[in-house]
């Protein structure tokens, strides 16, 4: 499903990012630009702007950007798709119809049906607790009796599945029951297969929300822990619901714009975290995590992950299981085991009702690295009284220490393990370094431009910038910058940049005039960065002052480039004259 290029332009010019902007934040004019307190993130200054001209938003708090259909679908946390409609509706332009294929349509409809269900469902649970029956009332007693309270009830849409076989199939009558039981709501008679009967009954309803806000599906359950039925009963897999690409509660933890989310094994649990105020925990719906999940947690922009799973073993094995997985994807993690230390508790929901939120924020202040968890796992399998077991033990632990991205936590933990095997710190640290110099450690080294200073760094990352705005913006400076191949890969560094430069290249020969939302639209994965470089850049009148940026700003960089080849490369005196040669000379680029 895709619109046409030129229609996705089209409804971007068409919405004025300030106007759109305006109604959800308050802005005022401050140099050039208009700027407001940022909704992505918590701010007591202004560092959200807005370039009306350029039609972009950059935050240079938390730097999100984009365009103004990036915008959209950040605040209103919707799709491409939702968010382009959302727009175009907006200026009541209407989108020509979309040539997907009948059976893509039909998926389509069919989810939206089963949401659309869903929903009606969540709000018959829903009011069904409330309805003052006897078991209603029980319900809500035994929530109460578990610290879940009314406000709690209303942020999770907790219900109650009213008792009686068909419920749900009668308060949704014009619906057909096959199609309840293709949405889960229902199931079908094994035996007499024209009857149907609610799927769910007498279970507590925690609807699950996904991060387009639609309920997916249900976890149910009992409330007689005596009873032999499973305590949770969720929605089988449906064509909206699949239990192992959601994660409870990530709708309102997103919503935090926190960078590091707590991830816990219940839905009990979110509820418990979120009372507590923790309102940046998650859970899995009982199943591994996996890289699905990984990519719902970095959509919502997390960066690091708490694993805070139950302290008996089934939480231990989904803890080591998990690391990996989150590691592989760029996501730090830090594990909380709740079972160990002084203050022990099965699993969070049990820990706050025990102790209340304030000692678990200072262990979470205080959780470790997942190699400290991993650490103590490893010495339950060594029996550190003998010789054999405490060499055997530092060994292994050295291979988890190897990977520690940080000296100063090395240093800590290495510390503890010689007090407490009885090896000198200085031979564990022989051990990591071996363990390191098999696979190279790349996190420990240090770029070698010592020499050069912050400052210049800024610097050249400003030329930079700078000069890509000119190329982008200007065709002549673009065409004239290539013919000269004074500016190459080497220069701008491989990545967003050299792409950048290619594009300007390409589109200043195709004779095609760029603006930032075009920019924006063409690398769309790196609105961000693209946003960033457009944000503060002035408007150059004239060829002369076109050029004279150009030249000055292509000069720092290559400057730059031949003091660091100077440094770091064993150079012959003839190279070392073209070098500094290049580092003393600017161009003379005409555009
Ligand atoms: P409480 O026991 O009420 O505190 O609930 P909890 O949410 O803490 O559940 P628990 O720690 O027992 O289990 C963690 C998660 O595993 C649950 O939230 C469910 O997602 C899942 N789970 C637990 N028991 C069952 C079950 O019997 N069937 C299914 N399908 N999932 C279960
Ligand atoms: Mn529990």
């Amino acid at each position: 499903m895709r619109y046409p290029d030129n229609v996705v332009q089209d409804i971007i010019s068409l919405n004025d990012i300030a106007d759109v902007v305006a109604s959800y934040v308050q802005l005022a004019p401050r140099s050039g630009n208009l700027f407001g307190l940022c909704p992505f993130h918590k701010e007591k200054t202004p560092s959200f702007s807005v370039s009306p001209q350029k039609q972009i938003f950059y935050c240079f708090g938390c730097s999100a950007g984009g365009h103004v259909l990036s915008f959209i679908m950040k605040i209103e946390n919707l799709d491409f798709i939702s968010a382009l409609k959302m727009l175009a509706d907006r200026v009541r332009y209407r989108l020509p119809e979309q040539n997907e294929t009948q059976e893509v349509k039909e998926s389509r409809k069919l989810r939206e049906t089963i949401a659309g269900l869903n929903k009606h469902a969540a709000r018959f649970y829903h009011d069904y607790l409330f309805s003052g029956t006897a078991d209603a009332k029980y319900a809500l007693r035994y929530l109460e009796k578990r610290g879940v309270e009314l406000p709690l009830i209303k942020r999770f849409g907790v219900g109650l599945w009213p008792p009686g076989w068909d419920g749900l199939i009668k308060h949704l009558s014009d619906t057909s029951e096959e199609l309840l039981a293709t949405a889960g709501l229902a199931t079908q008679n094994r035996k007499d297969t024209t009857k149907y009967y609610d799927r769910f009954r007498a279970r507590l309803m925690f609807p699950i929300i996904d991060t387009r806000n639609r309920v997916v599906g249900f976890g149910g359950r009992i409330m007689d822990d005596n009873s032999k039925e499973a305590k949770y009963l969720n929605t089988p897999e449906t064509a909206l619901f699949h239990k192992s690409n959601n994660l409870y509660g990530l709708n309102l933890a997103r919503k935090t714009y926190s960078k590091e989310l707590i991830i816990v094994e219940g839905y009990m649990d979110v509820l418990a975290m979120h009372k507590g105020g923790f309102t940046n925990a998650v859970a899995v719906l009982g199943t591994a995590l996996n890289d699905a999940h990984t990519r719902l947690l970095k959509n919502a922009g997390c960066e690091s992950v708490v694993l805070m799973l139950d302290g008996d073993n089934a939480g231990v094995r989904a803890t080591l299981r998990a690391i990996p997985v989150l590691s592989k994807a760029g996501i730090k993690v830090k594990t909380l085991d709740l079972s160990k230390g002084e203050k022990k508790a099965k699993d969070p929901d049990d820990f706050l009702s025990l102790y209340g939120a304030a000692p678990l924020k200072a262990l979470l202040s205080d959780s470790k690295s997942h190699v400290a968890f991993q650490v103590g796992l490893l010495k339950d399998n060594y029996n550190l009284s003998t010789t054999e077991g405490r060499v055997g033990f530092t060994e292994e632990a050295a291979k988890l220490l190897a990977s520690l991205p940080s000296a100063i936590e090395t240093d800590a933990y290495v510390a503890d393990i010689s007090k407490e095997v009885d090896i000198s710190a200085s031979a564990i640290f022989t051990e990591i370094k071996k363990q390191q110099g098999e696979k190279p450690a790349v996190m420990y080294s240090t770029p070698k431009r010592s020499i050069r200073s912050k400052k210049e760094e800024r610097g050249v990352q400003k030329a930079k910038e700078t000069l890509l705005y000119i190329v982008l913006t200007y065709p002549a400076a673009a065409n004239a910058l290539n013919k000269s191949s004074y500016i190459g890969k080497e220069e701008i560094g491989e990545g967003l940049h050299f792409n950048l430069l290619e594009f300007a290249f390409k589109c200043a020969a195709e004779k095609r005039t760029l603006s930032p939302t075009d920019v924006i639209t063409a690398f769309d994965s790196n609105e961000r960065e693209v946003a960033e470089i457009f944000i503060d850049q002035p408007d150059y009148h004239g060829k002369d002052a076109i050029q004279k940026v150009l030249n000055e700003t292509a000069f720092i960089l290559k400057r730059a480039w031949a003091l660091n080849q100077m440094e770091t490369i064993e150079n012959d005196a003839k190279t070392v004259q073209i070098l500094g040669f290049a580092a003393r000379n600017m161009p003379t680029l005409c555009i």
